[in-house]
């Protein structure tokens, strides 16, 4: 078992061992989320989130719209668009999930870009989940 990932230490008392990515976040889902919550989560994005989180959860899925221009990486705007979207729909947000490297597009989010998501989310009181099932596969940070 490492006892650093990617330089920060990590305490054994903080490892819960699952057996399998999309069983951990799923399980991450249903313990924060009732059924009907959101979770945001930025496109685009794992076709199997949607269904997984839906099948035992019933959790919904609020896409937070990227585009090419930002290099696929959430803005405020557009955090704020999915929020109020998933409000306007009756649904009470849970969470901000992220992915990275990402799966479509292998692209890791700025450091920037990664301070201000957590720092929206914090100030929403949202938890934050990141699946990072592809850490190991970055070659010079990127
Ligand atoms: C982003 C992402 N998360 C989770 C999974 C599934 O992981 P597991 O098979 O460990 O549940 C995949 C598989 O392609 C993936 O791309």
């Amino acid at each position: 078992m490492e006892k650093h990932w990617f330089g920060v230490p990590v305490d054994i008392e903080g490892i819960c061992i699952q057996n399998g990515c999309i069983s951990s976040t799923e399980a991450l889902v249903h313990l924060t989320c009732n059924e009907g919550d959101t979770v945001l989560i930025p496109s685009p994005l794992y076709y199997s989130f949607a269904g997984d989180w839906w099948v035992r959860c019933k959790a919904r899925i609020g896409i937070v719209v990227t585009t090419e221009a930002t290099g696929y990486e959430p803005t405020i705007a557009a955090l704020e668009a999915a929020y109020k979207k998933a409000i306007k729909n009756g649904s009470k947000v849970k969470m901000l999930a992220l992915n990275q490297p990402n799966n479509p597009t292998g692209r890791m989010l700025s450091t920037q870009c990664l301070i201000e998501c957590c720092t929206w989310a914090s100030k929403k009181n949202l938890h934050i989940t990141c699946d990072e099932i592809y850490a190991s596969s970055l070659f010079e940070g990127k």
